[in-house]
């Protein structure tokens, strides 16, 4: 999941247009009313994909001036020792101004920030970095001379993305409780622990879809994987197409002699036929269930199963409902399994049920080329269990509403991100005792921290968002809400947490798949609406249409939408969007 939209405003000669969160079916009839008296309506229309898009296309008369407006927040998790804020600049062409400002507002104070060259050299002297030690700001501002391709060029060298990579100082080992307005949120990632040890199965797809770059791809990832694996781990692979076959039938320790005929066997591999997911995985389970029968894991060890694929079962079992129905009651909650979906061939939700309803998280790999470099970014984020059962206990008088407080596993490089709300009238200081175990103890961490703490530092900077304490807990409620949803044992109780759903992004001005933001004007004659991804994919990716040049008649078709007749803003004459808001980055 990314972020979501807020709000979305747009300005046609003076006429301001303000947004507000409406339940789906709401919004669409609203939508509907504006469309059937030939008035100007829009849409904000949802990919499915699992990156934010946002597009506008309207239709201008000549001469108008028009500012579009776009709020959108995303919580940053933490992953491989920082934050990273990424923003797509694809101007198109030489801009007059074209201007971008991030500002960090960091109360734990920032480490570092760091913008890779991502522009390949392009850009001497900006972006210009000014780091403090709560506040950091990057300005990247290039002049129509310093946008040109080349002296004389009139393309734009601007096309890619601006990355910014920051992270906090941690030298509370009990984390950072950020207290403000009522709630709270703990941000919890502790450093300087031992690894734990791993016992570890890759589980890999090498059906005939996975032939030619897909394939050498996964065996280049595999083989630094299997580099850096630690001793004291022990592992074995699971290649699998209509058959399943095993490196090794037994778990083995990951000396260098081992990891080196892994690196064999995985390299010999030739993908071809058909796809058994469920065979594939209930070996892998059975492998570990048994090594653990047998006494031979390390009690204070972690099991992961990493199942990499690119496409729906094909042989075998392929009601994927059975599939995950077989897996979690092999798995017993004592295994987590990460799953990472290759291109669009997959079933990506299915992946993801699949992981989330066994201690894991999906993750989808697009494109080809670096595909490698995806596969081992993900992997090690997972490759260094730090502590395993870890419970964030607060008082239970004062303390409610609290999102999960109790982890399977804590990786290296990561986050635990807790929230909740306490009654700020009751309480002067908010007490957090954390428990886990770590590679050789049991470890007791506390925290405390003071009401007002925040307040003055949050007050003091117009870029802060003073609310962001509500907002991260209404975020993390919402997504807890939605994976709860997805597995919901009957349909009453999916009912129930549907009605929780809609209450929260109603109350918290969230798209989320059962909302929809319809954006309006003063009189209420022009409407615009923003939804959002059906229900069970990641909150809010969004593709923004103006509908007026849709074809008349219907709201198109959700299921197979029709971009294709829109016209882009751009080539209407219209003022480019030449400044990019300050975005909203809530931690
Ligand atoms: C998981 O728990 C079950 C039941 O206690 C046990 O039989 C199995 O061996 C365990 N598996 C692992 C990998 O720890």
């Amino acid at each position: 999941p990314t972020g979501c939209l807020l709000s979305f405003s747009r300005t046609v000669d003076g006429t301001t247009f303000t947004s507000s969160i409406k339940e789906k079916t709401v919004a669409r009839a609203l939508y509907a009313q504006a469309r059937a008296k030939d008035k100007l309506a829009g849409l904000v229309r949802s990919s499915a994909l699992d990156m934010e898009n946002f597009q506008t296309e309207v239709n201008i008369l000549p001469g108008a001036k028009v500012q579009f407006e776009l709020h959108y927040q995303e919580a940053k998790w933490r992953k491989l020792g920082s934050y990273e804020h990424r923003l797509h600049l694809q101007p198109g062409r030489l801009a007059r101004h074209l201007e971008v400002d991030v500002w960090i507002i960091e109360p734990q104070g920032i480490r570092f920030v760091h913008v890779p060259d991502t522009f390949e050299g392009h850009f001497d002297g900006v972006p210009v970095i000014s780091k403090g030690h709560q506040k950091a700001h990057i300005s990247f501002r290039p002049t129509v001379a310093q946008q040109r391709k080349c002296s004389k060029c009139s393309e734009t060298a601007v096309d890619g993305e601006l990355v910014v990579m920051y992270d906090v100082h941690r030298e509370k080992k009990a984390g950072e409780l950020e207290v403000f307005n009522g709630y709270f949120v703990h941000f919890f990632a502790p450093e300087n622990l031992h690894p734990i040890p791993k016992n570890i199965l890759f589980v890999i797809d090498v059906s005939g879809s996975m032939w030619g770059v897909k394939m050498k791809q996964t065996v280049e990832a595999m083989k630094t994987i299997l580099d850096d694996l630690r001793e004291e781990d022990q592992f074995s692979v699971v290649d699998f197409n209509q058959n399943v076959r095993t490196w090794k039938n037994d778990l083995v320790s990951a000396t260098k002699t081992q990891t080196a005929d892994a690196k064999k066997y995985i390299e010999k591999i030739h993908p071809s036929g058909g796809t058994n997911i469920n065979e594939a995985l209930l070996r892998a389970i059975f492998i570990l269930n048994e090594a653990n029968n047998l006494g031979l894991l390390d009690p204070n060890s972690v099991s992961l199963i990493i199942l990499v694929s690119d496409g729906d079962p094909t042989v075998g079992e392929l009601k994927l409902s059975n599939i995950q129905k077989n897996v979690k009651q092999n798995i017993q909650d004592n295994v987590s399994l990460f799953s990472l979906g290759m291109g669009f061939d997959v079933d990506y939700d299915f992946l993801k049920r699949l992981s989330n309803e066994n201690r894991g998280i999906a993750q989808r790999i697009y494109g080809n080329q670096d595909t490698a470099s995806q596969l081992k970014k993900f992997y090690n984020q997972v490759s260094t269990p730090l502590l395993r059962n870890v419970q964030f206990n607060y008082p239970h008088s004062s303390v409610t509403d609290v999102t999960q407080n109790s982890f399977h596993n804590y990786f290296g490089g990561s986050e635990i991100v807790v929230a909740g709300k306490f009654d700020p009238d009751k309480l002067e200081k908010i007490q957090s005792i954390i428990t886990a175990t770590s590679a050789n103890t049991e470890l007791v961490l506390e925290t405390l921290a003071q009401m007002d703490d925040l307040e003055d530092f949050l007050s003091k900077d117009k870029h802060a968002d003073p609310d962001f304490t509500r907002k991260l807990w209404a975020y993390l409620t919402i997504n807890q809400l939605l994976a709860e949803r997805s597995l919901a044992p009957t349909a009453a109780a999916k009912k129930k947490i549907t009605r929780s759903i809609l209450q929260m992004s109603l109350d918290h001005h969230i798209v989320t798949p059962l909302t929809a933001m319809v954006i309006e004007n003063n009189a209420g004659d022009e409407r615009m609406l923003a939804d959002s991804p059906p229900p069970d994919q990641s909150c809010c990716s969004g593709a923004l249409y103006y509908g007026s040049k849709v074809a008349p008649g219907s709201i198109p078709s959700w299921a197979n939408p029709s971009p294709a007749p829109l016209v882009p803003m751009r080539a209407e004459g219209a003022q480019v969007l030449e400044s990019t808001p300050p975005p909203h980055v809530m931690r």
